[in-house]
């Protein structure tokens, strides 16, 4: 396919311009949003139309790609089920990895990009199809219920996929569907014993975390309710077990943002990636976020340069072994079906 001309800033009408940049007013100024990324902002919009793409962004992409030119924002649930049956040719993914291709799983005729290939995750990078073999080999007849943090290889050796956003329903799921009274939960530690406190259904777990929540201390909530008396604590179930006790609330990112916008806390402590506060304080300015800031290195490899030159170029497509595309989708699907 022929790369497309790109075209100047002035491809944005001043109308389209203060449009845009209306989205992000309360996180910056209109003259660091005109140096910084108007440009950008103007060549991906015509590239978009030109290719006949979209663009999923997780929530925790900064906010001039998840409020300027993202088609559809959500937690890893939301872009799995919406990335199914998209009309578009091309889909890429501002996100990680593992989400590219979860997206490409569901969509195989269509063109994923991601635009950088070392958008990784500690998660997925914890474990292999060969360990997940050994453990099936080791509790014969337990179920494998695998977070979508996770490669196709892994994926492919899986009974049901999980996400944070459906991990009870899937949990209880899989054990009544096994009989089995505990379930095989990779690789997120954390996530399965919270998930495993939660419904009482045992978790024989893998030792992988996230390299953001893991950070989050107790001591951190202690210290933040004392100077902000108060404050609503909210932590991403991927927070060791001791964090999520701390807090008030726990759930993925989508369920974060529901709690935000139903409840209108005056002020909130989101435990975990920094730009989800950026990108919820646009949205609610009546609630104070307060916040501890840790940043996901692979989620801040993607970058509006990045997404145009990836779109200029059609780099980096996404590619899946044949020999785990149907096993890998199937595990994604039954999670989706559930
Ligand atoms: P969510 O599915 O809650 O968005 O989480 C994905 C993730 O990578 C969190 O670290
Ligand atoms: Fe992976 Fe953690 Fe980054 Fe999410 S925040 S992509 S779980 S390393």
């Amino acid at each position: 396919m022929e790369n497309p001309p790109t075209l100047p800033a002035s491809a944005l009408s001043p109308e389209e311009a203060d449009r845009l940049y209306s989205r992000v007013a309360r996180l910056m100024t209109r003259d660091h949003w005109d140096a910084h990324f108007r440009d950008d902002i103007a060549a991906i919009l015509q590239l978009k139309k030109e290719r006949n793409a979209v663009i999923l962004a997780h929530n925790y992409q900064t906010p001039e790609i998840f409020h300027c030119i993202a088609d559809i924002q959500g937690d890893s649930l939301a872009l799995a089920r919406k990335a199914q049956g998209l009309e578009a040719d091309v889909i890429l993914m501002a996100g990680v990895h593992f989400m590219a291709e979860t997206v490409k799983l569901l969509n195989p005729d269509r063109t994923v990009l991601i635009p950088d290939a070392h958008a990784g995750c500690s998660l997925a990078e914890s474990i292999t199809a060969r360990d997940v073999r050994q453990l099936k080999a080791r509790h014969p007849g337990v179920p494998v219920v695998t977070y979508v943090n996770s490669s196709a290889e892994v994926k492919a050796e899986t009974d049901i996929c999980c996400t944070s956003g459906n991990a009870r329903r899937v949990m209880k799921y899989a054990a009544a569907q096994a009989g089995t009274g505990r379930v095989i939960m990779i690789p997120d530690e954390f996530l399965a014993t919270n998930i495993s406190r939660d419904t009482g259904i045992e978790a024989i777990t893998w030792p992988g975390h996230c390299e953001v929540h893991e950070l989050f201390t107790p001591l951190q909530i202690k210290q933040y309710r004392r100077i902000h008396p108060g404050v609503v604590v909210i932590a991403h179930p991927e927070c060791p077990p001791e964090v999520i006790e701390a807090a008030d609330f726990s759930g993925s990112t989508a369920e974060m943002i529901a709690f935000i916008t139903e409840k209108k806390p005056q002020k909130a402590l989101l435990v975990t990636e920094c730009s989800m506060s950026d990108n919820l304080a646009q949205l609610n300015p009546g609630t104070e976020f307060v916040r501890p800031c840790n940043l996901c290195p692979h989620m801040k490899r993607i970058t509006l340069k990045g997404i145009r030159h990836a779109l200029e170029t059609m780099q980096i497509p996404v590619e899946i072994p044949a020999s785990l595309v149907e096993r890998a989708r199937a595990s994604v699907e039954r999670m989706l079906a559930v």
